[in-house]
């Protein structure tokens, strides 16, 4: 069916904010179909009204024809539409069987047929190749395998309709082409995909058609065996973008001048025996798989994870072992953390108190903060990492999840930290900012700071770092200097072949 799920004339106005801006096209019976756009062009909030979270403010969606409203999310997925979001709603004390089943238990009398519900999900994972267990609790498991549940869940309530937002954004490599075989599975059974990604690889791997958003209004929708890379970026930022991962400035990194130095750094995490340096000017990448620890070893180093032994040293003087963030970030150094959403920022603060977070003494005056100079700086850094909109006084947590994530880099850049942790700093953000990242990166490090970039992207720290470690299962596996960079090579440190 040619206009399975169509969308006419969608506008959805929020509070100071039109998200969407007359939207209309159609989405084939059977197709996986991709919803591109840039940080904050409206596809969340698209899918969110597919989804019945909340209703567009203008405008129709019909599915097979018939419109329908739905009120609830509830009552979209009883109609077979249902969702896989990159926040996995599940409940992490419940079991695998009562999360699937929840707003659907099969009943035996007034209480739960408890057996019933394990075997019918058992056989739901079976048939998904899942290696885990109905009665296990929830709780423990990878996002990988949280987000087989919400999949199963789906296939339980006879979904035709099935929409990813960003799915793979937590995944392990293993994970992604387990995910991917699925869709596929879920595709030969006739499900309709809708599918959102800032991961141009993957949209082409997976999906047929692309429909494009730009700042609210629909642009086109491209058929992507007849399409290229360009031709999509083009429409989804309207002006030429690079592309590329890569350094435009010569090196800074001043071999002779180490200002961090950690040594034979354990903790509970699993971490092992951490030892390396950084230098004046560099930028350190950190590259591995999902679950290699870089993140803890980060955290560890910060101060928010607490260490079994070894020591960290800031320009040649020892952290105390009982470091707090707090006491590291008076030292000079910041974390731009990879769980950024719950980490990051202050729920009901906007953009310029958020912003302002991390370098509060910036904005003081005499013994009061002034809030025209954060605002200032917020609209500043803001333009700098390309923050839409970049208004001072928008509540954090309104907007779009790339944005977000700018905020969080924002906080980190107002500050005069001399080293940068950037954990995953791209996770999320839309290509045309990625770039802007990039350059950032270099003026940070042409004006004698350093960063570490942790990264799960190889052309990212292929790309952007003047030296590399690789680690793998906690332990420090490789260090590479850039002329040394080869994929193959980083690859097979990372998983673990032999070195020849
Ligand atoms: N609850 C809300 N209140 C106010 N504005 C909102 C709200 N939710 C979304 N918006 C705004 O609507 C616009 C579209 O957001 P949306 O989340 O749909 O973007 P997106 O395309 O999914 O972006 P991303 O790639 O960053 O996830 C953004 O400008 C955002 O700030
Ligand atoms: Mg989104």
């Amino acid at each position: 069916m040619e206009k399975y799920i169509e969308f006419q004339n969608i506008t959805k106005v929020f509070p100071g904010q039109k998200a969407l801006d007359n939207v209309s096209f159609s989405v084939r019976e059977g197709e996986i179909h991709a919803l591109l756009g840039e940080n904050g062009a409206g596809k969340s909030t698209l899918l969110n009204i597919l989804h019945g979270m909340f209703p567009a403010t203008e405008g129709k969606v019909f599915i097979e024809g018939k419109e329908v409203k739905f009120k609830s999310a509830l009552d979209a997925i009883d109609f077979g539409i249902a969702k896989v979001h990159q926040e996995i709603n599940v409940i992490p004390e419940l079991t695998v069987a009562q999360n699937m089943m929840l707003g659907g238990e099969p009943r035996k009398g007034v209480l739960l047929d408890k057996k019933k519900m394990e075997q019918e999900t058992q056989a739901l994972l079976d048939k998904l190749g899942c290696d885990f267990r109905a009665d296990e609790k929830v709780g423990g498991l990878s996002a990988g395998k949280k987000q087989m549940i919400q999949i199963a869940k789906a296939l339980y309530m006879n979904a035709k309709v099935i929409s990813f937002d960003e799915p793979t954004s937590s995944l392990s490599n293993a994970e992604v082409k387990t995910l991917f075989g699925i869709i596929r599975d879920l595709k030969k059974q006739g499900i309709t995909i809708l599918y959102i990604s800032h991961k141009m690889d993957e949209i082409f791997e997976i999906c047929d058609r692309a429909s494009i958003l730009r700042d609210g209004c629909y642009i086109t929708t491209l058929d992507l065996k007849e399409t290229t890379e360009e031709v999509l970026v083009q429409n989804m930022v309207g002006r030429d973008v690079s592309m590329f991962a890569q350094r435009l400035k010569p090196s800074c990194a001043d071999k002779n001048t180490t200002v961090l130095k950690v040594e034979h750094l354990s903790g509970p995490a699993g971490f092992d025996d951490i030892s390396f340096e950084l230098h004046k000017g560099e930028i350190l990448g950190f590259f591995g798989l999902v679950g290699a620890m870089r993140t803890e070893v980060m955290r560890a180093i910060f101060g928010a994870d607490p260490t079994y032994g070894g020591e960290v040293y800031y320009k040649g003087e020892a952290l105390p072992h009982n470091r707090t963030p707090h006491t590291v970030v008076e030292k000079g150094i910041g974390l731009v953390s990879e769980n950024r959403k719950e980490e990051g920022f202050v729920k009901n603060f906007d953009n310029a108190d958020n912003i302002a977070l991390a370098s509060l003494k910036k904005y003081m005056k005499g013994f009061f903060v002034n809030r025209k100079m954060k605002e200032e700086n917020s609209v500043k850094v803001g333009e700098t990492v390309g923050l839409t909109p970049n208004d001072p006084e928008f509540l954090t947590m309104s907007l779009s999840g790339g944005n977000a994530q700018k905020v969080i880099l924002a906080k980190w850049l107002s500050t005069d930290a001399d080293i940068l942790i950037m954990d995953e700093p791209t996770k999320g953000i839309d290509i045309g900012a990625k770039a802007e990242i990039y350059k950032l990166m270099e003026d940070i490090v042409a004006s004698g700071k350093s960063i570490i970039m942790v990264s799960s992207e190889m052309t990212e720290v292929v790309g952007m770092s003047d030296r590399m470690l690789i680690m793998r299962e906690g332990k420090l596996v490789g260090e590479l200097e850039r002329e040394e960079f080869e994929e193959e090579r980083i690859i097979t440190y990372a998983v673990g072949g032999s070195q020849s």
